[in-house]
């Protein structure tokens, strides 16, 4: 059985004040009882430590939203997995559509980050997905074989154990246009099926698939009900209390 996960993605929005607010309200909004999906949230990296104090004695979980593969050493304007580990990190997020096409990070450099996260003792989100101009030429089982196969490459079962896969196709996120359920479940059922033959019916059956881009409490029941679906990556929804917790209900 895959526990539903619902992550925020906050990006580069909130202040330390705005974020333990917002923490704050979160926290209360899912009270002492735990909800059915797990939830974790994606600050800033200047706000995890405030954060991370909100939630602390809480279900919820603490994200980062990329980091660095090395320890530490000459990497100007770098965060290090040992850096947010220090900080109470249980998940990171890596190969976000923005990372790979804002900042350019190709999937090999993407691929190195993922065994240190794991062996910092946290969590990797692998977010995977294809451009508009890809999926009009029909490219996206292919575009995102290309980047499972490339970040998984040599990945041993200590890291498959730690790993979610977040689909999240680029022309969705921000835009406010979402991946209908059909799509989703299409691309979700051909992730499985990758992993499954990479890893194993084993393994490959124990990796989370998350969907991202545009979720939001309108769509969130009908994406949640899809089959393949076992969580979802909320950006923009979640930097509101009022949006973010009937998304994590809808499991
Ligand atoms: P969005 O972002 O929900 O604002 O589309 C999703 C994401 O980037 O993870």
């Amino acid at each position: 059985m895959r526990v539903p996960l619902v992550v925020g993605n906050w990006k580069m929005n909130g202040n330390q004040a705005e974020c333990r607010v917002l923490a704050t309200s979160i926290a209360r909004g899912l009270g002492k009882k735990s909800a059915k999906a797990q939830v974790a949230v994606a600050p800033p990296f200047t706000a995890l430590a405030v954060v991370g104090k909100v939630i602390r004695g809480t279900d919820i979980k603490l994200s980062a939203q990329n980091c660095h593969w090395q320890t530490s050493g000459a990497f100007t304007g770098e965060v290090s997995p040992t850096m947010i580990s220090d900080l109470g990190c249980d998940y990171v997020i890596l190969g976000h559509s923005e990372r790979r096409h804002v900042f350019q990070e190709s999937d090999d450099l993407i691929a190195r980050k993922i065994a240190p996260v794991v062996a910092h003792g946290m969590r990797a989100i692998l977010c995977v997905g294809e451009t508009l101009a890809e999926r009009d030429h029909l490219q996206t089982a292919k575009v995102i074989a290309r980047q499972l196969r490339i970040a998984l490459k040599g990945s041993e079962k200590g890291v498959i154990d730690k790993l979610e896969i977040a689909y999240e196709p680029v022309w969705a996120i921000g835009t406010g246009q979402n991946a209908t359920p059909k799509q989703v479940d299409q691309v979700h059922r051909k992730i499985r099926t990758f992993l499954v033959e990479a890893l194993g019916a084993a393994a490959g059956n124990r990796v989370r698939i998350l969907y991202g881009g545009s979720v939001k409490p309108e769509n969130a029941a009908e994406l949640a009900e899809v089959d393949s679906v076992d969580g979802l990556l909320v950006g923009g929804a979640s930097l509101k209390a009022e949006t973010f917790l009937p998304i994590v209900r809808a499991f």
